[in-house]
C-alpha cells in the first residue's frame, strides 16, 4: 500500500491545508485529520477519506480564544469560564454556530463544536493554517482511533495528502464534548477532560439518556453511535473471569496475577500503577495489539468510574460486540 509523505514541516503541513487537501495532525488526545473548515470541497473529502456518515458533525479547532467569535453567535459566560480554565486541552464546547461555519460541518445543526488543542505542533500549525481546521479523529469512520503518526498511515495513508508526526498522544483518548447551548451544560462525549473537573467550575452537568434517542440520527451528538471504536476481533467487557480463555486476550487496568495472565495468549496491562491517566494515554495502541495478536476474542473488565475511568468505559462499550 502507498502512503502519503509522513514529517515534521508545519509550514508545508498548513499550506497543504489552504490548498483544500487533507493533513493528519497530532493532538494531545489523538490524531485529526484535518481540512480548512472554510472550504465545504476540502471538509467534503474529510468524509469521503473516512467513510463517515454526512450526520456526524465535526470539531473545528483553532489555536486561541480570538479565532472564535466569527464563528459563534453565543459565548455563555459558563461556556468561557470553562474556555478559560481548561483550554488549551481536551474539552470541546458545543456552542450556537454562526453563519460562517458551513453546514457540512455541523451536519446542518444549529450549534458548532470547538476546541483549541493542547500540543504545541497543533498550535502551530492552526496558526499557520490560519483558518479554522475542521478534525475528526483520523481513523476510517466506527474503528479504533489513532495515537501515533504510524497508525494513521496503516489507517487511511492512502487517502490523505499529509501526515504531521507529532509523536505519541499524551492523553490517548478524545476530548469531552459539552453542549453549552442550553440552560445546562450537556455532556455529550466522556473525554480526556474529567467530569468532576467541568463540575468543579459550572456546576452538576446532564448526561444524556441515550435510551431515549433510539436512531443515530435522534442523538443529541449524532457520533453518540452504539458501536464505535471497534476492533476487528469481538470485545466483551466481564465482571469475572471468562471461560475458556486460552485463545484470548485480555485488557486490564493494573497488574494481574502470572496464574491469571498464564490463561490468556496475549495481555495488555494499560497502567502498572493502576492509574487511570496513563491507561487511557496506552488505551487504543493497547487495544490495536491486542487485535493484531491473531485472538479469538479481547476480554476487558470494566474501569472504576471516575476521572479517565468514564472515557476508558465509553469506548470500551462501544467496541464491544453487541
Ligand atoms: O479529541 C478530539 O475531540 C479529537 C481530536 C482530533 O480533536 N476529535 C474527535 O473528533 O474525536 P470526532 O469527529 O471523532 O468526534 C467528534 C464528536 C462526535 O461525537 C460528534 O458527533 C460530536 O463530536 N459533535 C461535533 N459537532 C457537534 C455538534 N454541533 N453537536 C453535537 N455533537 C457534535
Ligand atoms: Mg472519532
Amino acid at each position: 500500500m502507498s502512503c502519503c509523505p509522513i514529517g515534521t514541516d508545519v509550514a508545508h503541513a498548513a499550506a497543504v491545508l489552504r490548498d483544500g487537501k487533507l493533513v493528519a495532525f497530532a493532538t494531545e488526545t489523538v490524531y485529526g485529520l484535518g481540512a480548512n473548515a472554510l472550504d465545504e470541497r476540502a471538509v467534503a473529502k474529510v468524509f469521503e477519506a473516512k467513510d463517515r456518515p454526512r450526520f456526524d458533525p465535526l470539531i473545528l479547532h483553532v489555536p486561541s480564544m480570538d479565532c472564535i467569535d466569527d464563528l459563534v453567535t453565543e459565548f455563555p459566560d459558563a461556556a468561557r469560564q470553562l474556555a478559560d480554565c481548561f483550554w488549551p486541552g481536551p474539552l470541546t464546547l458545543v456552542l450556537p454556530k454562526s453563519e460562517t461555519v458551513p453546514d457540512l460541518v455541523t451536519a446542518g445543526l444549529g450549534t458548532v463544536a470547538i476546541r483549541i488543542p493542547d500540543h504545541p505542533q497543533a498550535l502551530d500549525l492552526l496558526q499557520q493554517a490560519g483558518v479554522p481546521v475542521a478534525a475528526p479523529s483520523a481513523n476510517p469512520f466506527g474503528q479504533v482511533s489513532p495515537t501515533t503518526a504510524a497508525h494513521v498511515a496503516e489507517q487511511l495513508g492512502e487517502r490523505i495528502d499529509y501526515i504531521l508526526d507529532g509523536g505519541p498522544c499524551r492523553v490517548g483518548v478524545e476530548s469531552t464534548v459539552l453542549q453549552m447551548a442550553g440552560d445546562t451544560p450537556l455532556l455529550l462525549r466522556p473525554g480526556g477532560l474529567p467530569a468532576e473537573d467541568i463540575e468543579a467550575i459550572v456546576g452538576p452537568v446532564r448526561i444524556p439518556d441515550p435510551a431515549a434517542h433510539p436512531s443515530a440520527q435522534a442523538q443529541p451528538a449524532p457520533g453518540m453511535l452504539p458501536r464505535h471504536y471497534a476492533p476487528r476481533t469481538p470485545l466483551t467487557i466481564t465482571r469475572g473471569p471468562p471461560p475458556d480463555t486460552k485463545c484470548c486476550g485480555l485488557m486490564s487496568l493494573g497488574p494481574i496475577e502470572e496464574t491469571v495472565a498464564a490463561r490468556f495468549a496475549a495481555v495488555e496491562v494499560l497502567s502498572a500503577a493502576g492509574d487511570l491517566t496513563e491507561a487511557a494515554a496506552n488505551f487504543f495502541a493497547a487495544l490495536r495489539r491486542l487485535d493484531a495478536a491473531s485472538v479469538d476474542r479481547i476480554f476487558a473488565s470494566p474501569f472504576p468510574e471516575a476521572g479517565l475511568g468514564r472515557a476508558i468505559n465509553d469506548r470500551l462499550s462501544r467496541a464491544a460486540e453487541k
